[in-house]
C-alpha cells in the first residue's frame, strides 16, 4: 500500500519530492590503509517546483561542498546544513532554482568503518598469517547515505556511473561491467558502466585484491564468482548453481537479466547472508564459497538457496522494486518463493518443498503471538525498516505466495509474474499492482482471497470435528498460543477474524483414498463423509498457511490409521500442529509425547526436525535435575532409528538419508547423553582427524558436536586451534559453534569472553552468542554476560546480529529469568525495531507459563516411558 502523500509529507525520514535525481556520476577514492574515502558526486535532478532549498540523505560523512550548475552552466555555490539526527542534509541556496533540469555537484569525505555498513572495512589474513584489507558495501535497507550523498528511498530509481580511484595492485568490482581503465597521479582509475535505472540501496563496490573464476557465459551474460586470494578453488559448487538459477529465472520470468554481467563476490565481514546488488552480490563466505566433497548437505542447500535467492532478486527487488519498506515482502517472499523452486528443480532428490514446512513452521510460530504483525505493515524510522527482515516477510510471505499458486495453478500464477514483472520494469510497485496482475492471470479478483493473509496478523486454526457419525464440521478461528492479554480489549477482536482459505482434505475409507479440494470462506463448513470413512487428513500436501486440530474422534483414527502412509509434509505438520496445540495448552504433553512414539521408525530429516525442536523445548523448560528421565525418553525414541541407519552411508542412498544419521547421532549423543554413541562418536572424530576424509561430512558435523558436548580443557584447546586453522567457512563454522556446545562452566566463559576479541569476527559473535543462551549449561552465565557488557556489543556488533542474538532469550525459561529480562530491556530502554522485543518476550511468556502449568504432568509421562529392555543405558 502507498502511503497517502499527506503521510509521507508529515513523516521526518521521508524526504520531500519537490526535486528528484536522475543520474549519479560518483567518483569515490578510498584510502584502505587510512581507513577513509574521499568523494564526489554530480547528481542530474529535475526541479519540478521552483525552490532554493533541496534535501537529501547524508550519514556520517562530512560534505565540504555543494553548489547547482544550470543547463547553460551557470554554477551557484549552496550552503549546507546537515539535520543529523534525521540523517540528512539541507543545501540553501541564495536564490531561486526554478523548474527544469540540474546539476547537483557535492564533495565529501568518510570513514571506512568496521559496522559492517555503508562504505566498510574488511579483513583477512593470508596464508602467512599477514593481514590484509580490503572495502565493500552493504547499502539495504538505509545505509547507501552513508557512502555519498543521495535520495536514499527505494522509489528515487535513477541511473548510476561510478569511478573508482584505487591503488594500483587492487581491483574494484561495482554493479556494471569496466568501461575503462587509466591511470592518474600513481593511481588506477575504473569507471563503471551506466546501470539501469535503480534504487540506492543497490549500488555496490568492493575494492580489494581478489581473485576471479573464468567466466561462464549465461546467454549474453558473463557469470564470476570473487574472493580472497587462495580461495577461489571453493568457487565452483556456486558457480555451477548461480549458472543454472540465473538460466532457469530468465525463462521464467521470461525477461533478459536485466545487467550486463554478474559477479558474486564473497566477501570476509559481512552482516546478513547476501545482498542483491544488481550485477555485484556480495555474499558472506559461508553462504557461496563450500568444498562439495567435504560440505554436509544442509551446507550444499545452504549455499543453493542463498545463490538462487539473490538470482532471482534481480528481476523481484531490482528490476521492480517495491515502493516503500512497508512493502517489502514484495522482495523478499519473492526471492524466497523462487529460491526454493528453483533448488526444487536443480535437485529434486533433495525435496526443498518439504524442507521449506520448517521455514513455514517458524512463521507460524511467531505469527501466532499477539505481537505478530502483519506481512505488510507501516515503516518510519531505518531501526523499523531493518525490523522488516523477519520470518513474517520472508516465511510467512513466501507460504502465502505457494498457497497462492498452489490454488491458482503454477502456470497461472507465472503468468502474473511475468504481467506484473513486464509492467513495472525500472519502477516501483506496490501489492495492490502484484494483486492486478495476479487477478488478470487467474481471471477472477484475488483480493478478497489475499487481503487477510498480507493485511492483517495472524493465521486460522481449522478444527475439525464430527458431527454424527459422517459429517466433518471444519471451524475457522484466529490461532494464538496465549489467551488474549487481560486489560487488552483493542477494536478488531481477534476472535472475528475470517480468512478465506483454500484446503486440501484426504479422506480415507477401508478400500479407498480421495482427495477434494475447496475454498473456506465461511467460519464453519460442513462436509459430508463417505459412511465407511476411516480417516480424514486436513492441509494434505501442507501448502497452506495454517494450522489443524482434530477432534479427539479423528485424531484417534489418524493414528490408528498409520500416519506413516501421508506425505513427509504431511507427517512435518502433523506433529508440528501437535506441538503447537500442546503449547497452546490444547493438547496434554503426555498425549503430545505419546504421539511421538508413534515416529520412530521415521525417515524424513524434516519430521525429525519438528520432533527434535519439540524435545529441545521440554530440554529448556525442565529442572537439571529432570535431565535423566528427558535423556532415557530422548535415547527411547532415537536409538532404534539410530541403529537401523547405522553410522556411515550405504550405496545408493539418498543425499537425504546422510544428513538424517547425522541428525539424529547428534542427537542421541547430546539430547540423548547416550553413553556409548558418544564413545563410538569419539572415537571415530579421533579416527578421522588421524586419516581425514573417512567419516561422511554429515556424520563428522555430528561428531564435532558431541565431542565438543564431552569435552575437557584439552578438547577445547584443540577446537580453538582447529577454528582458526579451518580450510573453509564451513569447517571454520563447525569448530566455531562447537565452542558454545561443551557443558563445562569454565570452558563456555572462555567462548563468552571471545566474542568480545578479534578472535572472532563481530558477523559471527552475535550468532554464537545465541548459541551460548540456548546451551542448557551456559545460559545463565550468557545473559549475565550479555547483561554486564551490552553497551560494549550494541556498539560493535552489526544491529541485524544483535538483533537475532536477542532471540536467545526465550531459552530463559524460568519465572526468575523472565523477571530479569523484563527488567533489563525496560530499564535500559531497548528498542530492536518494529515488534521485534514485544515477540521475544511474548514468545518467552509463553514458555514460561507453559512451564508452570506443566512440568508435573511432563515428569510424571516421561516417568511412564517404558525403556526398550534390549538396551542398556
Ligand atoms: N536483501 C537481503 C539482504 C539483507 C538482509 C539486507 C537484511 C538488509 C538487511 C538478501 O536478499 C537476503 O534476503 N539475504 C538472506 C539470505 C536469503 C537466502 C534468505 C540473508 O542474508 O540471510
Ligand atoms: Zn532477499
Amino acid at each position: 500500500m502507498t502511503l497517502p502523500a499527506t503521510h509521507i509529507a508529515d513523516d521526518p525520514y521521508r524526504l520531500p519530492r519537490h526535486v528528484t535525481p536522475t543520474r549519479y556520476e560518483l567518483r569515490l577514492e578510498p584510502d584502505l590503509d587510512n581507513k577513509t574515502f574521499a568523494g564526489h558526486v554530480t547528481i542530474t535532478v529535475i526541479v519540478h517546483e521552483p525552490t532554493s532549498e533541496i534535501l537529501l540523505n547524508v550519514a556520517d560523512l562530512e560534505v565540504t561542498s555543494a553548489a547547482m550548475t544550470d543547463v547553460r552552466g551557470i554554477t551557484e555555490k549552496g550552503a549546507i546544513h546537515l539535520q543529523q539526527e534525521r540523517q540528512r542534509c539541507c543545501i540553501r541556496f541564495a536564490t531561486t532554482c526554478e523548474a527544469g533540469t540540474w546539476q547537483l555537484i557535492l564533495s565529501f569525505n568518510g570513514t571506512l568503518n568496521d559496522k559492517l555498513r555503508g562504505f566498510y572495512r574488511s579483513t583477512y589474513k593470508d596464508s602467512t598469517g599477514v593481514n590484509h584489507v580490503l572495502a565493500a558495501t552493504q547499502f539495504e535497507a538505509t545505509d547507501a547515505r552513508r557512502a555519498f550523498p543521495c535520495w536514499d528511498e527505494p522509489n528515487f530509481k535513477a541511473i548510476f556511473a561510478i569511478t573508482m580511484v584505487i591503488d594500483p595492485n587492487l581491483t574494484a568490482v561495482s554493479n556494471t561491467a569496466v568501461q575503462s581503465e587509466d591511470s592518474h597521479a600513481g593511481k588506477k582509475v575504473l569507471r563503471f558502466a551506466d546501470t539501469i535505472k535503480m534504487s540506492t540501496y543497490l549500488v555496490a563496490f568492493v575494492v580489494g585484491n581478489l581473485e576471479a573464476t573464468d567466466p561462464v557465459m549465461v546467454g549474453p551474460t558473463p557469470l564470476r564468482l570473487w574472493t580472497v586470494p587462495g580461495k577461489r578453488h571453493l568457487a565452483s559448487f556456486g558457480q555451477d548453481i548461480a549458472r543454472f538459477s540465473l538460466s532457469f529465472l530468465s525463462n521464467y520470468y521470461g525477461i533478459p537479466y536485466p545487467g550486463d554481467k554478474l559477479d558474486l563476490i564473497a566477501i570476509p565481514d559481512f552482516a546478513s547472508g547476501a545482498m542483491e546488488n544488481l550485477g555485484a552480490i556480495t555474499f558472506r563466505e559461508s553462504a557461496l564459497l563450500l568444498d562439495r566433497g567435504r560440505a554436509t548437505r544442509a551446507e550444499l542447500e545452504r549455499v543453493a538457496d542463498v545463490v538462487s535467492h539473490e538470482n532471482a532478486h534481480m528481476w523481484f527487488g531490482d528490476l521492480v522494486t517495491m515502493s516503500w519498506w512497508n512493502g517489502l515482502w514484495l522482495n523478499e517472499a519473492f526471492a524466497t518463493f523462487m529460491e526454493i523452486l528453483v533448488v526444487d528443480v536443480w535437485k529434486p532428490e533433495w525435496e526443498r518443498w518439504t524442507a521449506f514446512g520448517v521455514s513455514r513452521a517458524a512463521a507460524l510460530s511467531v505469527d501466532g503471538l499477539h505481537s505478530t504483525r502483519p506481512i505488510e505493515y507501516p515503516v518510519h524510522a531505518p531501526k523499523d525498516a531493518e525490523a522488516m527482515f523477519d520470518v513474517l516477510t520472508y516465511e510467512k510471505g513466501a507460504a502465502v505466495l505457494r498457497m497462492l499458486e498452489q490454488y491458482i495453478g503454477p502456470a497461472v500464477f507465472r503468468q502474473g509474474v511475468r504481467d506484473y514483472l513486464h509492467h513495472h520494469a525500472y519502477a516501483n510497485a506496490d501489492t495492490k499492482d502484484l494483486w492486478l496482475s495476479l487477478g488478470r492471470a487467474a481471471r477472477q479478483d484475488i483480493d478478497g482471497l489475499l487481503n487477510a493473509w498480507v493485511f492483517a496478523p495472524g493465521y486460522p486454526l481449522l478444527t475439525a470435528s464430527l458431527n454424527g457419525p459422517s459429517d466433518l464440521v471444519i471451524s475457522q478461528q484466529r490461532f494464538t498460543y496465549l489467551p488474549k492479554p487481560i486489560g487488552d480489549d483493542g477494536q478488531a477482536h481477534d476472535a472475528d477474524q475470517q480468512w478465506h482459505i483454500p484446503i486440501h482434505i484426504n479422506i480415507s475409507t477401508g478400500h479407498r483414498t480421495e482427495s477434494r479440494t475447496l475454498l473456506l470462506t465461511q467460519r464453519e463448513t460442513s462436509l459430508s463423509l463417505p459412511n465407511d470413512w476411516t480417516s480424514v487428513l486436513l492441509n494434505e500436501g501442507g501448502h497452506g498457511f495454517y494450522r489443524v486440530h482434530y477432534a479427539p474422534v479423528l485424531m484417534d483414527r489418524l493414528l490408528k490409521s498409520g500416519v506413516q502412509r501421508f506425505g513427509p509434509i504431511d507427517r512435518f505438520n502433523f506433529v508440528n500442529d501437535a506441538w503447537a496445540s500442546t503449547l497452546a495448552l490444547m493438547m496434554s504433553p503426555a498425549d503430545y509425547l505419546s504421539l511421538t512414539s508413534h515416529f520412530t521408525m521415521e525417515r524424513d530429516h524434516n519430521v525429525w526436525a519438528a520432533l527434535l525442536n519439540s524435545f529441545s523445548t521440554l530440554h529448556h523448560i525442565l529442572e537439571s535435575s529432570d535431565r535423566p528421565l528427558f535423556e532415557h525418553f530422548m535415547r527411547n525414541r532415537l536409538r532404534e532409528v539410530v541403529d537401523t541407519l547405522g553410522w556411515s552411508p550405504r550405496p545408493d542412498e539418498s543425499d537425504l538419508i546422510k544428513q538424517l544419521r547425522g541428525d539424529l547421532i547428534r542427537a542421541l549423543g547430546t539430547l540423548g547423553n547416550a553413553e556409548e554413541t558418544q564413545q563410538r562418536a569419539i572415537h571415530d572424530y579421533d579416527l578421522e582427524r588421524a586419516t581425514p576424509g573417512l567419516v561422511d561430512p554429515n556424520v563428522l558435523s555430528a561428531l564435532i558436536s558431541i565431542s565438543a558436548f564431552t569435552g575437557d580443557e584439552a578438547r577445547y584447546n584443540e577446537f580453538v586451534e582447529r577454528f582458526h586453522s579451518a580450510a573453509t567457512p564451513q569447517e571454520e563454522r563447525h569448530y566455531l559453534y562447537a565452542l558454545a556446545a561443551f557443558k563445562a562452566r569454565p570452558l563456555l566463559r572462555r567462548t563468552l569472553e571471545k566474542t568480545m576479541t578479534n578472535e572472532i569476527r563481530t558477523q559471527d559473535a552475535p550468532f554464537l552468542l545465541l548459541a551460548l543462551l540456548n546451551n542448557v549449561y551456559g545460559r545463565e552465565d550468557a545473559w549475565q554476560f550479555i547483561k554486564q557488557n551490552w553497551d560494549y556489543l550494541d556498539r560493535t556488533f552489526p544491529k541485524n546480529g544483535l538483533r537475532r542474538m536477542c532471540g536467545g532469550i526465550v531459552a530463559l525459561t524460568t519465572p526468575e529469568l523472565e523477571q530479569d529480562v523484563r527488567a533489563f530491556f525496560t530499564s535500559r530502554n531497548i528498542d530492536l525495531g518494529g515488534q521485534t522485543l514485544a515477540q521475544y518476550l511474548e514468545r518467552l511468556h509463553l514458555l514460561v507459563t507453559f512451564r508452570e502449568r506443566t512440568l508435573p504432568v511432563i515428569r510424571t509421562a516421561l516417568g511412564k516411558e517404558k525403556r526398550f529392555p534390549h538396551h542398556a543405558d
